[in-house]
Formats: structure tokens, C-alpha cells, sequence
């Protein structure tokens, strides 16, 4: 298994971390097999950071965010936080661990209760921890303040808003109990992009006034370049390379995060990235690939990689922080920038689609 990275007394500490749904057939329910959607994840993640996650639909991204929060139970592995092993705690403990950590999803009309009004969506989770007894309304009105609405919006009705309110709502009720940690589920994904670059604002904001760390998953890596501090590439159930941003933007080491990164335009005019043409489609989880999951439309597949998984390890040699997952990074180079496009192919429209995913802005570090 990987190693762990190091980092001086981690907030959240996740090792070997395996989820494998059952997929069941037949009249009889029978296990036939199982999707494998966390193959042995490992990281550490600071007080007060922010890990930003990426990677395509379907490759394990919000399962990681459920396990970590304990909402679903892990096949194996181990997910530390404050230095305790959340699998190791009773019910009592465990419920106070998990006010810790909170959760911020896409569409938060869905996770808001239609009946409710704003101020008894957030004076619940109050209640339900015995927070701010005797003054829960002075409480929802700092709340809302906190998020930039105002307290005559906890009369309104979740249908009265707009989306960015809502995702306003859904971080006033995540922060309700003074949470250490946020997962962001694809938190600003549906929102128009002016709306986005608001709540990531005051993400940022909330950030350096609570001292909040946060797990932020999306698919599109403009944003998470924006926010983030490190970037894990997640690559079907696996972390294939994780280092700071600004690393992960100057000199990919993995194949696959050189080709969803050689999708970015360059600033300067007349000048491009020499695009990474990846044959074929993302395989299923159900069977993945053996070896190195990456290795059916890796460029630089070799023999070994079909037979044995790397591991996600840093360069210790140059005692860096900078981990990857890939037999022969230290022999690959980072693709070219050339002055013209390449002509596209079947396999390049494929990637386009792939990179498409990526919708990457105009922004080199
Ligand atoms: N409750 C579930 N039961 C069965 N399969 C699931 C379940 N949740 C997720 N999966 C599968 O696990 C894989 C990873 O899903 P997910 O974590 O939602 O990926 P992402 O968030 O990166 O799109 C997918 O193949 C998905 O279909
Ligand atoms: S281990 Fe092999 S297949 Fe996997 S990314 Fe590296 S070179 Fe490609
Ligand atoms: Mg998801």
C-alpha cells in the first residue's frame, strides 16, 4: 500500500481505504461480483486545508467523501480523525466525531427539507446536538449573517431562493455546528460560473475566519485550482498522484493527469500544449484493469504494468510531498508545448470528450 505522506499531526488521516459495492443478480439477490469504487486510498489532510479532488464521473470521488464522514461504511482501510480511529468508536463517540465533519452537496434543494423554513433547517441541527440552548434564534441569525443573508430569510421557504442562496443555506447549516472539516460534494458545480466564483469566495472566507478544513470534489479543475491547496487525480477507485496545485500544474508526473492537463490552453498567443491523445474509454469498475488501473490507455505502458499495481509514493530523494502512482514517472516527461494544434483523430475526439470533463480556463500556474 502507499505510504503515508508526511505531514506534522494530520486533522483526517485516510490509509488503504477500499469501498466495494455488492452487485447483486438473479431472483435470488446473489452477490455476482462488485464495483470497486475505492481501491486503496491513502492521504493526510492539515487543519485548515484545503485538498481539492478530481478526477472523471464514476471514478469514486463522492463515495471517498461518504466514507471519510462514516455516512457509509468502508469494505476496509482505516480513516483517522484528530488522531482517533473513527472505526474504533462507539455510536456516542462517533456522533460527536461526525459534528466535526460536515458535508455540502450539488443540489442542496434536494438535501432541504421543502417544508421547512430556513430558520428550523438550521435551529435542527442545534437541537439535535444541545448547541446554543435559549438563544437558537440569535444563533440562525448570526448563521445566515455568516453566509451573507439576512436574518428575516430564516421565515422564507427553500423555493423562495436561488441556487447560490441555497448553497448559502447548505454551508449556514453545515457550519451550525461549528464543523473542523467540510466536504464539498461538487458544491459549485451547478451553479452559473459568477454564482460559483461567490460561494467559492466564501468558502475562502469561512476558511480563514474558522480555520475550516475542506475535502473539495469536482470535475471541473479550474475551480479546484482556485481553491485548493494540494490536488489528489483520481483515476478509477485509485489516487494516481497528489501534490500542492501549483506542482500539480507546472510538472504532472502521471500520464493521465499530463493528458486532462494538456487540454489547457496556453496565455500566450499561437501556442499550444502537445495534446495527449489517450485511446479508448474509462474502464468499468466492476473489472478493472489489472495492475495499473491506467495502464489499457497509457501511452507508456510496459509489461510490468499490467502485472503489478504502483504504489502512491513520494520522491524521498528529493524529500518531496509530491506522491505519484506510476512504475515509470521518473522516465517520463511532461508533454511538449508546440506552436501548432495536432490534427485531430477518432482516439483525440475521444479525449476531447475526456478533456472536455476538465472545462480548464485560460490560467497556467
Ligand atoms: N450505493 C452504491 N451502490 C452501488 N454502486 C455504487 C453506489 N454508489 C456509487 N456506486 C458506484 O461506485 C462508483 C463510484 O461512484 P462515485 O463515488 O459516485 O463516483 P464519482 O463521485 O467520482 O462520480 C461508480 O461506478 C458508481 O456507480
Ligand atoms: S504504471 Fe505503467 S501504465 Fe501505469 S501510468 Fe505508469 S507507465 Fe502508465
Ligand atoms: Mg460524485
Amino acid at each position: 500500500m502507499a505510504q503515508p505522506l508526511p505531514q506534522a499531526e494530520p486533522l483526517l488521516k485516510v490509509e488503504a481505504l477500499v469501498k466495494h459495492f455488492p452487485v447483486r443478480t438473479g431472483v435470488l439477490s446473489r452477490v455476482s461480483g462488485a464495483v470497486r469504487a475505492l481501491d486503496g486510498v491513502d492521504f493526510t489532510l492539515a487543519a485548515g486545508e484545503t485538498l481539492g479532488i478530481v478526477g472523471e464521473s464514476g471514478c469514486g470521488k463522492s463515495t471517498l467523501g461518504r466514507v471519510v464522514l462514516r455516512l457509509i461504511e468502508p469494505t476496509s482501510g482505516r480513516v483517522s480523525f484528530a488522531g482517533q480511529d473513527l472505526g474504533q468508536l462507539d455510536a456516542v463517540a462517533l456522533r460527536a466525531q461526525r459534528r466535526a465533519m460536515q458535508i455540502i452537496f450539488q443540489d442542496p434543494y434536494s438535501s432541504l427539507n421543502p417544508r421547512m423554513t430556513v430558520g428550523q433547517t438550521l435551529a435542527e441541527p442545534l437541537a439535535l446536538h444541545g448547541l446554543h440552548r435559549g438563544r437558537e434564534r440569535a444563533r440562525v441569525a448570526e448563521l445566515l449573517h455568516t453566509v451573507g443573508l439576512a436574518p428575516q430569510h430564516a421565515l422564507r421557504f427553500p423555493h423562495e431562493f436561488s441556487g447560490g442562496q441555497r448553497q448559502r443555506i447548505g454551508i449556514a447549516r453545515a457550519l451550525a455546528v461549528q464543523p473542523k472539516l467540510i466536504v464539498c460534494d461538487e458544491a459549485v458545480s451547478a451553479l452559473d460560473v459568477s454564482v460559483q466564483a461567490q460561494v467559492v469566495n466564501l468558502l475562502q472566507d469561512l476558511q480563514q475566519s474558522l480555520g475550516l478544513a475542506y475535502i473539495f470534489i469536482a470535475h471541473d479543475l479550474a475551480v479546484v485550482k482556485h481553491i485548493a491547496t494540494r490536488i489528489a487525480v483520481m483515476y478509477l477507485g485509485r489516487i494516481v498522484e497528489i501534490t500542492d496545485k501549483r506542482t500539480l500544474f507546472a510538472a504532472p508526473r502521471h500520464p493521465y493527469t499530463q493528458a486532462l492537463l494538456s487540454a489547457i490552453p496556453l496565455p500566450e498567443p499561437g501556442l499550444k500544449r502537445d495534446r495527449v491523445l489517450l485511446p479508448g474509454d474509462v474502464p468499468s469498475p466492476l473489472s478493472p484493469p489489472s495492475g495499473c488501473h491506467f495502464h489499457t490507455r497509457c501511452p507508456h505502458a510496459r509489461p510490468l504494468c499490467s502485472q503489478q499495481a504502483p504504489m502512491l509514493v513520494a520522491d524521498e530523494a528529493a524529500d518531496s510531498d509530491h506522491a505519484v502512482a506510476c512504475h515509470f514517472w521518473r522516465e517520463i516527461s511532461a508533454p511538449a508545448v508546440i506552436g501548432s494544434a495536432r490534427v485531430d483523430t477518432p482516439a483525440g475526439q475521444r479525449l476531447a470528450r475526456l478533456q472536455s470533463a476538465f472545462r480548464v480556463q485560460a490560467e497556467v500556474a
